[in-house]
């Protein structure tokens, strides 16, 4: 196979030998042809034309541009792993490490055209495919070339290094997905650049446009959560290892995010392990505690699709097999918050309604129990919210291929909506009774309960998509004796 050379030299290391002459010849000749199969497609192929129609039709007559994004250095000369924009990702259903760089352009006309670095040339002036540690073959594994990118995505593609030229001269009117590909960003940043970047709203289009999920979407959103089933059953399993482990909570981390490698791609977000008062820490990500086994673990963890679809669940599990009295009553509270959530789940809620009656719950039972010394109804006055010290997040957000998804969605159409069929979200409702809260009773401090589940909206209501991980304390403890013998 030949190609055009690329222009830049091969990212080579400081320890790599030199080629000579001789060798780069050799290496240009006798290679077999290894077309990919002719009938390979993207995942989701039927649906992405409408979608890439969708937003044409938000913008008529402009230009819009999608990056996927640049690799980012993890130390020295090697990168992070690379994962595209789930915008990129949407409108094309390429969602590989391979798409380093990669830009998807919708034209005024509507036509997509996808800027793409093809499979490394063999010889014609190019070692990449030899020499090249971020982009050759023998290095990194294997693109399409163009002609089996087209036939993959149903897009039309060009060469990469065609973007430039693309991006100079007379532009009709031109909007930048900003923020996501460094060397684009500062393109536009130009004083003489038609390309507008920082544009909030072709962001925000993006963003609603992937709010309601179609069935594919909700088939990999469920696939997701099954992974993720079978990774939070892998971790109970694995308890007594990790007890014993000075550093069990890491223990369980590398439990849970094998079976989301092998399963898919890996974890959806950094996965969060939480023994004890670290369960107090909304984000524990650092993941570095012992288990003590008469403490709780809450495990907040998702895996995430080949298709990057995830899921994001919570539970929180007695270390020992058994809730303690005062684990079970604290957790029955936020048990019965997210049941009043879940409750307020249909097409033509608010988005906030949720929430509030999750709210209720929680502000109820923490007044009832004298850990807050004001009325519930006092708390939960828009002025007050003095409850808010013992939950501190919002009870849930959108799902899909991010995990807080179509967060740049406008307010009017995400926060300030309403909910319809085909919304995917969390319902994850919290109490974080702080190790050194002094407001609160001994027995309390350092107790942290979330329960986090993942639902659809349907025609009239929601469906749990999560149901296979039990959520009461018996469930649980019947859940865990079961898999631990
Ligand atoms: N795992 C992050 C969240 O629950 O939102
Ligand atoms: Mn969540
Ligand atoms: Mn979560």
């Amino acid at each position: 196979m030949t190609g055009r050379p690329s222009p830049i030299p091969p990212n080579t290391g400081s320890h790599d030998l030199p080629v000579s002459p001789a060798l780069d010849a050799f290496m240009a000749t006798a290679w077999a042809p290894t077309p990919l199969p002719a009938e390979d497609r993207v995942a989701g192929y039927a649906a992405m034309p409408a979608r890439r129609a969708a937003l044409a039709a938000a913008f008529p007559g402009e230009r819009l541009i999608v990056p996927a994004g640049r690799l980012k250095v993890r130390t020295n000369d090697c990168d992070h792993r690379f994962r595209p924009h789930s915008a990129y990702a949407w409108l094309t259903g390429l969602t590989g490490e391979d798409q380093v760089g990669h830009v998807l352009v919708v034209e005024p006309d509507g036509e997509a055209v996808l800027h793409l670095r093809p499979r490394s040339p063999r010889g014609g002036g190019s070692s990449e495919f030899y020499r090249d540690r971020r982009y050759g073959e023998f290095w990194v594994g294997r693109r399409p070339d163009l002609a089996e990118a087209e036939r993959l995505t149903g897009v039309r593609t060009v060469h990469l290094d065609d973007l430039g030229k693309l991006l100079t001269g007379p532009q009709p009117p031109t909007r930048l997905l900003a923020g996501v590909d460094p060397e684009l960003d500062a393109l536009a940043g130009r004083p003489s650049a038609a390309l507008r970047a920082g544009d909030d709203r072709l962001e925000a289009v993006l963003a609603e446009l992937r709010l309601v999920k179609d069935a594919w979407e909700v088939e990999q959103l469920q696939l997701a959560v099954d992974h993720t089933t079978a990774g939070f059953a892998d971790v109970v399993r694995e308890l007594p290892a990790a007890l014993r482990h000075h550093r069990g909570e890491r223990w369980l981390e590398g439990t849970f995010d094998r079976r989301a490698r092998a399963e898919g791609n890996g974890p959806g977000y950094e996965t969060i392990v939480a023994s004890g008062a670290h369960a107090c820490v909304l984000h524990w990500i650092r993941n570095d505690g012992p288990l003590d086994a008469s403490r709780l673990l809450l495990l907040d963890a998702g895996v995430e699709t080949d298709t990057l679809y995830t899921a994001d669940i919570t539970r929180t599990l007695p270390l020992s097999g058994r809730f303690t009295g005062v684990q079970r009553e604290v957790y029955e509270l936020v048990l019965a918050a997210q049941e009043a959530g879940i409750a307020a789940l249909r097409p033509g809620a608010s988005f906030r309604d949720f929430h509030h009656a999750a709210m209720r719950v929680v502000a109820e039972g923490l007044a009832a129990s004298g850990v807050l010394r004001v009325s519930a109804e006092e708390a939960l006055h828009t002025d007050s919210g003095l409850h808010r010290r013992y939950t501190l997040c919002s009870s849930g957000h959108m799902l899909g291929l991010d995990v807080h998804d179509c967060a740049k969605a406008r307010a009017e159409t995400y926060l300030d909506g309403v909910l319809a069929e085909g919304h995917v979200l969390t319902v994850e409702p919290g109490l974080y009774l702080q190790p050194d809260d002094e407001t609160l009773p001994l027995e309390l401090r350092g107790i942290g309960v979330r329960i986090e589940d993942d639902l659809v909206i349907t025609a009239d209501g929601a469906r749990l998509m999560s149901s296979a991980l039990p959520r009461t304390p018996d469930g649980i403890e019947e859940w865990m004796g079961g898999l631990l013998g």
